[in-house]
């Protein structure tokens, strides 16, 4: 069996999110904003070698890295420079998608922009889920608690939210129902609790540094 070298918090906290994702063998899963890698490396452990992990990033130095530990680590994950809001994978290819520490990094309209993608290569009976900051973070002061309605509105149903043993930090889960189809974006970024900010990029490459500091939870 694979065993991923953590420093001892992420160790008790990476598998604490494959937890919370339910993660099956045999499952087909995606890391999206996956950065280094980690959790789709411990993903792989869960859906065993009869499952498939694929990790999406816009930073190439990160795709690299991550690209470098799953070689070190002798394992086959499919790592990929691509942003959220323009998946590449064929409609309805995955069980499950992660998000972790990403959302907050992206302003409401690209988050809408990215569940509509999500919505689309998740299996009918999948699901998604966003682990990530409660309080205000990130450039647009987004927190996990704008999630469930960003899901509601890209077609998610069954939304589950709750508390994590790791203080600061929620998750949102939400299912993928059978029939459930692309749907227009409403959310404008100036639009969302009269939040009224400029669009930046749509690449948002922010290190992971406010995470350290906050939780010292996160390694490269
Ligand atoms: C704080 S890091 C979190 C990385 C990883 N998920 C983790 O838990 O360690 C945020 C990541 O989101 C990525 N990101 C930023 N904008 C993105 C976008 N539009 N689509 C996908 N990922 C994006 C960044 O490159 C970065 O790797």
């Amino acid at each position: 069996m694979l065993v991923l070298r953590m420093p001892p918090k992420e160790q008790a906290f990476r598998p604490r999110i494959a937890d919370l994702a339910r993660l099956q063998p045999g499952e087909v899963v995606l890391d999206v904003g996956c950065g280094t890698g980690t959790l789709a490396l411990e993903a792989l452990q869960r859906v065993g070698a009869t499952g498939r992990v694929s990790g999406i990033d816009p930073s190439g130095q990160k795709i690299a890295h991550a690209r470098h530990k799953a070689e070190r680590a002798g394992l086959s994950l499919d790592f990929q420079v691509v942003v959220i809001e323009q998946l590449v994978f064929p409609d309805q290819t995955f069980d499950v998608v992660l998000s972790t520490f990403m959302m907050h990094h992206l302003p409401d309209d690209l988050k809408c922009q990215g569940l509509a993608e999500i919505v689309h290569v998740l299996k009918p009976g999948g699901h998604l889920l966003v682990f990530d900051m409660k309080g205000p973070a990130g450039p647009w002061k987004s927190s996990i608690r704008d999630q469930p309605a960003l899901m509601k509105e890209a077609g998610f149903s069954q939304i589950e939210t709750g508390k994590t043993r790791f203080p600061g930090l929620g998750f949102v889960l939400g299912k993928k129902l059978a029939g459930d189809g692309r749907r227009p974006c409403r959310f404008r970024c100036n639009e969302v609790k009269g939040k009224s900010h400029t669009r930046p990029s749509c690449i948002v490459d922010t290190p992971l540094a406010t995470l350290k500091g906050i939780n010292g939870l996160v390694s490269e």
